[in-house]
């Protein structure tokens, strides 16, 4: 079976960190959410994997995972030139697809357990068009939405609803056969003006065929926003962080919990309160960080309090009391200003917010 990835999209959502990058290139517990993805989708035996590209951040994203070697599979790219919807992407990689089943898996969908199972049982159920992985949440108005009877089989499906019929999302992974390039050709675009693969799989039920769903049973986060993204990384950090030291840690530094240091990492005289992750060639200074912090590459924290943070390649903080609950892009500098105490002084660029203890 091959597997189709999405890594396109304009992440309005997690601006400003999306204008200069892709979404599903943003760090959880250092490493990139499409990673994670790539992962699963190895893990489930897939060893040939097509990921659509969008034109702004295509590159990136190639640049990042390569060819697939560094997993063992072949990695092949398909560019979408318009964000015109899941669907659509499908379309582009059709010629890619078109001779068996495969799975599809959203870049920037993040869940607790294996798909192996339900990958393996697809393959095997030539009667099964589709099939479909969902979650209960609490604002199903925000997801694909799905009734199902008793024995899982999917009987509606809507987009985006604003009377949800069930609480039961579509968490964006996803099993075809290859009928669903008809049912892409059936369809017209939506509201929002795109091609929804909700709306194929709609197609499918109405026209007799067979689609089954299956429960994810684990924790499922959608990291569109920064409150998403940090409980990403607490979740991650939470039930996958082993400890393993390999930067140097002097006499005068305290580590307690499940603590990753990366190679190149110099703690000075420093605390570090586990889940904390603190990235390649990264140097405290006397500083205090975590639990639940992600400390990116190359970072310099001295003299301050970092907790309950994702802090980016290349940050420095400086003398600061306390810093909490925060993102922190790539070269952000944190630091007293040496004007008058009461003032705040700022560099932001477009869509950050600055929130300030009162
Ligand atoms: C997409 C799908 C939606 C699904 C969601 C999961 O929404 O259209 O059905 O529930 O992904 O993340 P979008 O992220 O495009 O708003």
């Amino acid at each position: 079976m091959k597997a189709l990835v999405l890594s396109g999209g304009a992440g309005t959502r997690l601006r400003p960190l999306t204008y200069t990058g892709a979404k599903q290139l943003v760090p959880v517990a250092n490493k990139p959410i499409l990673f994670y993805v790539i992962e699963n989708i190895v893990a489930a035996g897939i060893r040939d994997i097509g990921i659509v590209i969008a034109p702004e951040t295509g590159k990136e994203v190639k640049d990042r995972v390569g060819d697939g070697s560094r997993w063992g599979v072949d990695i092949n790219y398909f560019l979408q030139e318009k964000p015109l919807g899941l669907a659509h992407a499908v379309l582009v990689a059709k010629d890619y697809l078109e001779e068996g089943p495969f799975l599809m898996y959203l870049g920037d969908n993040l869940i607790g357990s294996r798909v192996t199972t339900e990958v393996k049982e697809f393959a095997n159920r030539e009667d099964l068009a589709a099939s479909i992985f969902l979650k209960q949440v609490p604002n199903p108005k925000s997801f694909g939405v799905a009734v199902i009877d008793e024995d899982g089989r999917v009987i509606d499906l809507v987009e985006k609803p604003e009377v949800p019929p069930s609480d039961l999302a579509l968490v964006g992974i996803y099993l075809f056969r290859p009928v669903i390039f008809d049912a892409i050709a059936n369809i017209k675009p939506s509201k929002r003006g795109e091609l929804e693969i909700t709306d194929a799989i709609s197609w499918l039920i109405k026209n007799g065929y067979n689609v089954q769903s299956h429960r994810v049973e684990s924790w499922w986060l959608d990291t569109g926003k920064k409150d998403d993204l940090l409980l990403a990384n607490d979740t991650v950090m939470d039930e996958w962080l082993q400890t393993d030291i390999r930067g140097v840690v002097d006499s005068g530094s305290r580590i307690t919990g499940r603590v990753v240091v990366e190679e190149g990492a110099h703690l000075e005289q420093s605390v570090v309160r586990g889940p904390a992750i603190i990235g390649a060639g990264s140097h405290l200074v006397k500083a205090t960080i975590g639990p639940f912090t992600a400390i990116g590459p190359d970072v310099r924290i001295e003299q301050s309090t970092v907790e309950h943070c994702v802090i980016m390649e290349g940050c420095v903080i400086q003398n600061i009391p306390r810093l909490e609950h925060s993102v922190l892009g790539r070269r952000v500098h944190v630091r007293p200003t040496p004007r008058n105490q009461e003032s705040l002084c700022l560099m932001v660029g477009d869509d950050c917010v600055v929130e300030i203890g009162r």
